[in-house]
């Protein structure tokens, strides 16, 4: 019967070419950020374009944006994703909590918000893993908008 033994050249190769490929992905994720790959700012204005438009006509979220000007949120909005995938962005706006705050989002208009996002992303072309990546910067914004225990999402 054939033995199988480790050749110790071939283990050292296949370890070096592992990791030499690990750092190639973060390499390319510096190099070319996701804000690169998923088209730049013409896309993103695209995206949230469209999710404007859904979540300005959705009878859960409309109520906390009568009177928002739509040009100006979509502008944050590009401003605040650009820069946080990458892109040559600076976020001027108010923080999220400052944003929210007395406003009583819940998570289930959070929830629903981000799906708005999501459907405009898949719209526009984006793949899933870009769509992903996208939502997972966007996560961690939620403890700052969603209010909490009654005590609202304080300063
Ligand atoms: C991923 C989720 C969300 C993100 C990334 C986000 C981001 C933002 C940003 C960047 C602004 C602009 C802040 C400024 O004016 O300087 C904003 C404003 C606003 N957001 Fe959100 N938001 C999210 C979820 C929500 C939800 C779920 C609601 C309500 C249902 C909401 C309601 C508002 C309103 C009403 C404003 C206008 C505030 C004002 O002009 O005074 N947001 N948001």
């Amino acid at each position: 019967m054939k033995r199988y033994t480790i050749n110790p050249v071939r283990y050292l190769f296949v370890v070096i070419l592992l990791l030499s490929s690990a750092g190639g992905c973060s390499n390319l994720q510096t190099n070319t950020s996701l804000y690169t790959d998923i088209g730049g700012k013409e896309k993103l204005e695209k995206v949230f374009g469209l999710a404007i438009s859904r979540i300005y006509n959705d009878p859960i979220l409309y109520p906390h944006f009568k009177g928002v000007p739509k040009k100006a949120l979509r502008k944050k909005l590009v401003d605040q994703t650009c820069a946080l995938i990458g892109g040559p962005c600076e976020y001027t706006g108010k923080s999220m909590k400052k944003a929210h705050n007395e406003r009583d989002v819940t998570e289930v208009e959070f929830y629903r918000l981000v799906e708005h996002v999501q459907y405009a992303m898949r719209r526009m072309g984006l793949s899933y893993q870009q769509e992903n990546l996208i939502l997972q910067k966007l996560a961690p914004l939620k403890s700052d908008i969603v209010y909490q225990n009654g005590e609202g999402n304080p300063e």
